[in-house]
């Protein structure tokens, strides 16, 4: 098993043993777990030269990360629940899963995958609500070496398609809905419309869930679920991986052009998302955790599915949303299963202080011994709410940075061991080397110094490559500074050494804790017949942490095209994307305000954006300066 520090002394010895001897602090870790083959050796890397980023973890050893779940832990925990799953509607019977139904569970759907002619490095696209079977779906492309890309159940047709598209998925696994508060979706309509452009896709499994009607289907193609595992043997063994062998692709935004699908691998994600679960949130036998993100993003991969099994842990997994049927719905969870550990977004907890304090005054909470926070920012007032009233300030925060391509977390506390300070992510976990650069790359030394926030050594969790366009990984990570990884994060380093993340200084937006690139939205927007040219920005919104905020140049709008415009190039942005990319504010304007070269200068539209045309900076080299002062007399916020 992986040890836990337990003081913050030990913390220092052991960050400072993994900066001096990286490769025997991580081998020390991978002896606990269950290899088929061991390692020749630890690390072989390059973040520069030909092929870079090259990055391989325990060369040629051996593994199933799924062995590792279950082989691993049943002889102890066969009876423990693995997964509690709480539905969308109180009045539906939660599920419990004990490891032992879980693994013939997922034995069964693996076994269902191969009769459908899935095999070791197939990719397997899963489109699904936050139900168990998602899980058991995941944990089944592991189990036989299909290589799962999970597409969040929020997005569109179109979004859905262009992550199939581009990883050529063979299978896609979704349902015929899914229920979000008092919604229902229905999934399987949007798959269908997805599939029209995926070729590659040979068969769709579909989950009864919300038990449509009329769910459309094509024969030969479509298979229920439940017909899938019919009579399947619960008998697997599991497929031998190499320890690079690809566990899962996830699609993230980034500055430019499409999402792309950031590559995780097996030995390194297993060892990293198991010792930064048990670290991070101090983790003991018996504990109940529950993180309230969505396994459609990395934080639901990471820390409800992955750390927390291979930790041998109880996890909770809930389908609905903070606010329904009421505020109080967090906290009517939290008592029901007197949860231990609770990890959630800045975003939910702003949104539920507007709800007022009475819906958790009205919870008795005592079982809460650590809270997590993960996404964004958190804003010192948020913070104070949800450590005094939610944590009734006996519970440390654990303020968690890290992102997709990390894999796991990178920057934070370790729960009530390192002294915490609002709003700050504090210090690095043993294995991580964060720096601080300048834009020219140098680095900025000591305390108290603000700077691009990049990291100089590999972890075993990090990123290895982007699928299908391995260049695109090294340009988007590797070529803005030589020989390190950039985060695309702006941070402080205080005084204390403790890091305070600043946020994006790229042209990505954290909306809601949700990564969206700014130029994904424009392409959507521009998709409008009537729009000719858009330019979106982020702006601070008091609950989403960023609203997005485009900036629109139509051709000519009669009077009824403009009472109906802004609708619908939200309707647009929903279509090719999803309800989440959905501009905030829409602007329509005459012109841009564009460089001579045609470079659109976002900052004046953030600052204005912002509300402050104070200082727009230099605006000498703009083609046209009076377009600046048009914008901002029609600005829709008070500048
Ligand atoms: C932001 C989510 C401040 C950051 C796990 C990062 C944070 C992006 C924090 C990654 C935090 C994440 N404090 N900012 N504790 N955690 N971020 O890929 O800008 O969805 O680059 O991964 O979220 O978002 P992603």
């Amino acid at each position: 098993m992986v040890n836990k520090i337990t003081s913050l002394a030990e913390y220092f010895q052991k960050y400072n043993e993994s900066v001096a001897n990286p490769e025997g602090f991580w081998a020390n870790i991978a002896e606990s777990h269950y290899w088929h083959k061991k390692w020749d050796k630890v690390l072989d890397w390059n973040f520069e030269g030909e092929g870079a980023p090259d990055v391989k973890w325990f060369v040629n050893g051996k593994l199933n990360i799924t062995e590792n779940i279950f082989e691993r832990n049943m002889f102890m925990r066969k009876d423990q629940v693995a997964i509690i799953w709480e539905p969308n509607d109180p009045k539906e019977p939660e599920v419990r899963l004990t490891y032992g139904e879980l693994f013939e569970k997922v034995k069964q759907f693996a076994n269902a995958l191969k009769k459908l002619g899935i095999e070791k490095g197939d990719r397997v696209a899963i489109y699904l609500p936050m139900v168990p079977e998602l899980a058991i779906a995941m944990l089944a492309c592991a189990r036989i070496g299909a290589i799962h890309s999970i597409v969040f159940a929020g997005f569109s047709a179109s979004a859905l398609a262009d992550r199939i598209i581009d990883a050529e998925a063979k299978l896609l696994i979704t349902s015929d809905g899914g229920f979000r508060g008092a919604k229902s979706i229905h999934l399987k309509n949007i798959a269908d419309e997805a599939l029209e452009s995926c070729p590659s896709v040979k068969n769709t499994i579909v989950l009864h869930r919300t038990n449509e009607d009329h769910v459309h289907w094509v024969e030969g193609r479509d298979i229920w679920w439940h017909d899938a595992i019919k009579g399947v043997s619960t008998e697997n063994k599991a497929e031998v991986m190499d320890a690079e062998d690809m566990l899962f692709i996830l699609y993230t935004s980034g500055s430019t052009g499409k999402p792309k699908g950031v590559v995780h691998t097996t030995a390194g994600y297993m060892l990293y998302a198991e010792y930064t679960f048990k670290n991070v949130f101090q983790y003991s036998d018996g504990d109940t955790y529950w993180c309230t993100a969505d396994i459609g993003w990395v934080t639901g991969h990471s820390y409800i599915v992955y750390g927390p099994l291979l930790s041998g842990a109880t996890s909770i997994m809930f389908e609905g949303v903070p606010t329904w049927p009421d505020a109080g719905r967090f906290w009517d969870i939290v008592d029901k299963y007197k949860v231990n550990q609770f990890y959630t977004a800045p975003t939910a907890i702003r949104a539920l202080v507007a709800q007022g304090d009475q819906w958790v005054k009205s919870h008795d909470l005592s079982s809460l011994k650590v809270l997590g926070t993960v996404g964004e920012p958190i804003n010192e007032e948020a913070w104070r709410w949800y450590h005094d009233l939610v944590g009734k300030g006996r519970c440390p925060i654990v303020d968690t940075w890290w992102q997709t391509e990390t894999g796991g977390i990178m920057i934070t506390p370790l729960a009530g061991i390192t002294p915490t300070k609002p709003s700050l992510a504090t210090l690095p976990l043993p294995g991580i080397q964060p720096i601080l650069v300048d834009p020219e790359g140098n680095e900025l030394k000591g305390n108290g110094v603000e700077g691009i926030l990049c990291i100089k050594f590999p972890w075993p969790g990090m990123l290895r490559t982007t699928y299908g366009d391995h260049q695109r990984c090294y340009t988007t990570y590797f070529a803005a500074y030589k020989g390190l990884y950039l985060t695309g994060d702006g941070a402080k380093r205080d005084e204390e050494g403790y890091y305070r993340i600043i946020g994006r200084i790229d042209d990505v937006i954290n909306v809601s804790g949700h990564r969206i690139g700014t130029a994904e939205v424009e392409d959507a927007i521009n998709q409008h017949h009537k729009v000719v040219e858009s330019a979106v920005v982020g702006y601070p919104h008091e609950i989403k942490g960023s609203g997005i905020y485009a900036y629109v140049i139509c051709e000519d709008l009669s009077d009824k095209e403009q009472a109906t415009i802004e609708d619908e190039i939200r309707a647009t942005v929903t279509k090719f994307i999803g309800p989440i990319a959905k501009p905030d504010k829409i602007q329509i304007v005459s012109g841009l305000p564009k460089t001579r070269s045609g470079k659109i200068m976002r900052r004046i539209l953030r600052k204005i954006g912002e509300g402050d045309a104070t200082n727009l900076g230099d605006t000498s080299t703009l083609l046209d300066p009076g377009v600046v002062e048009d914008i901002i007399s029609g600005a829709k916020v008070e500048v």
